[in-house]
């Protein structure tokens, strides 16, 4: 019996930053992997060939369409449940006193386990195919978050998240004691030997890491080819701190070059109030940057400067970063990255706008390769692997408003609209169905 799926009808993949192709075809998906796009007349010259070899056909009706699952290139598992708390704070005083003293609760296994299988479970009921997550301090807690994404077959990079630094929760470890978790950890995510998960080496920030322990860091990502993911410049009040602390550096990003964790596996969630020198350092280096508008809307930190940030050379992908965050959606990741960027440009920043062709890119493609994970998602083509949603934009009691799709003239004008539609004003409602390397995954909450 063939193992093949083909889905018929509208298909919408990004081919760069502002290109997209929407056409009217079909892809099929052999053991999670594409391996062949064509057009509707292929299809139908194909069709009973597929039936008769007994192929199951998944064929699109009318306001449903095909897309890249999305990417989610920065949040914190454990913040969920402090979603919403204590976002008139700035990040140092939030993080003292709302972050730190939740994250220390995750040592309790059966706590963790409890929040992260409900973590998992609504990042994959809106659509987030792909998620880089940070986990707490806990190696034990952050195992459980594994355990998550593996039973409930999501993509994702998990970090257990290294601190050596004082702070008023007392929520860090030795220097001594951060080496020796992350190595355990890293060797006991890659003996789950799956397919879908990899380890993340994950410094929280230069406020709560040393530069040898950041240096440690970066030798085991090297013996286990690890991205490393961390952050940085999101808040004026912490890069004082952090120049004040490493009076060696002219710049935040000197702080983590010096620690050698600068490289093209090294994401870096906000980058805000990067001067032009940093942004070539990080362009130079390869690093990825994970842009948070709702993180750095909620917190005041700032108006991250996008267009420049993509401008350098940089990859940039979307990230939620709950609980500065307050939404779990990369759809609504997209939505603030526009309004944010629309802001600059109604302040004077000439061309800051990214337009909603531009975010869908940020939000797939784009996230794909701040991951490195471009060769295998991101976009639909041959020899990747099927991460995908099936959208309907025709949801009773749904967000989109009705729409006559009869006044587009061409079927990519159709394409179009409703995909605008669901960047706009779509939320899971619309997401009907969540495949990750080729296996239906949403579940209802
Ligand atoms: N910087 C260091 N840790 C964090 C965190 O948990 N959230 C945000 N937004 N910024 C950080
Ligand atoms: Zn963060």
């Amino acid at each position: 019996m063939a193992s093949e799926t083909i889905y018929s009808g509208l298909i919408a993949t990004s081919t760069s930053l502002t290109q997209i192709n929407i056409f009217n075809g079909f892809i099929t998906v052999e053991d999670g992997k594409i391996n062949r796009i064509g057009t509707t007349s292929e299809f139908h010259k194909l069709h009973q060939l597929y039936r008769s070899n007994g192929y199951n056909i998944v064929q699109l009706r009318p306001g449903q369409f095909l897309m890249p699952g999305l990417v989610d290139c920065h949040t914190h598992a454990p913040q969920f449940p402090n979603i919403g708390l204590g976002l008139d704070r700035p990040l140092l005083e939030w993080l003292d006193k709302y972050t730190f003293p939740l994250e220390k609760k995750y040592s309790d296994t059966q706590f963790a386990a409890a929040v992260y299988d409900k973590v998992v479970r609504r990042l994959l009921n809106n659509g987030t195919t792909t998620a880089c997550y940070f986990g707490s301090l806990s190696l034990q807690g952050t195992l459980e978050l594994v355990q998550s994404v593996i039973a409930h077959r999501q993509r994702a990079l998990v970090g257990k998240v290294s601190m050596n630094l004082h702070n008023d929760a007392g929520y860090y470890n030795t220097t001594e004691t951060e080496i020796k978790e992350v190595e355990i950890f890293v060797r006991k995510v890659l003996e789950a030997k799956n397919d879908l998960v990899q380890p993340a080496i994950t410094p929280r920030f230069a406020v709560s890491c040393d530069e040898e322990l950041m240096t440690n860091l970066s030798k085991i990502a090297q013996k286990y080819d690890c991205l490393i993911q961390s952050h940085i410049s999101e808040n004026k009040g912490e890069i004082q701190y952090v120049l004040e602390t490493n009076p060696d550096s002219q710049s935040y990003s000197e702080v983590y070059d010096k620690s050698n964790i600068l490289n093209n596996k090294c994401i870096m969630a906000h980058a805000v109030h990067l001067s032009s020198q940093e942004m070539a350092l990080l362009s130079r280096r390869g690093v990825s940057v994970a842009h948070c508008a709702a993180s750095n809307t909620r917190l005041m930190s700032g108006l991250c400067p996008l267009r420049r940030i993509l401008a350098s050379g940089i990859n940039v992908g979307l990230g939620t970063d709950v609980s500065g965050g307050d939404s779990a959606s990369i759809l609504d990741a997209m939505r603030r990255a526009m309004d944010v960027s629309q802001h600059l440009q109604l302040q004077g920043e000439a061309d800051a706008a990214i337009s909603w062709r531009e975010a869908f890119y940020l939000a797939t493609l784009g996230g794909a390769k701040a991951l490195s994970l471009a060769d295998k998602i991101g976009s639909f083509e041959v020899g990747k692997e099927f991460d995908a949603l099936l959208i309907n934009v025709y949801k009773d009691g749904g967000p989109i408003d009705c729409h006559d799709y009869s006044v587009d003239t061409t079927e990519t004008e159709v394409g179009e609209s409703m995909l605008q539609k669901l960047i706009y004003l779509g939320d899971d409602r619309n997401i009907e169905k969540v495949y990750i390397k080729g296996v239906e995954v949403k579940h209802s909450l």
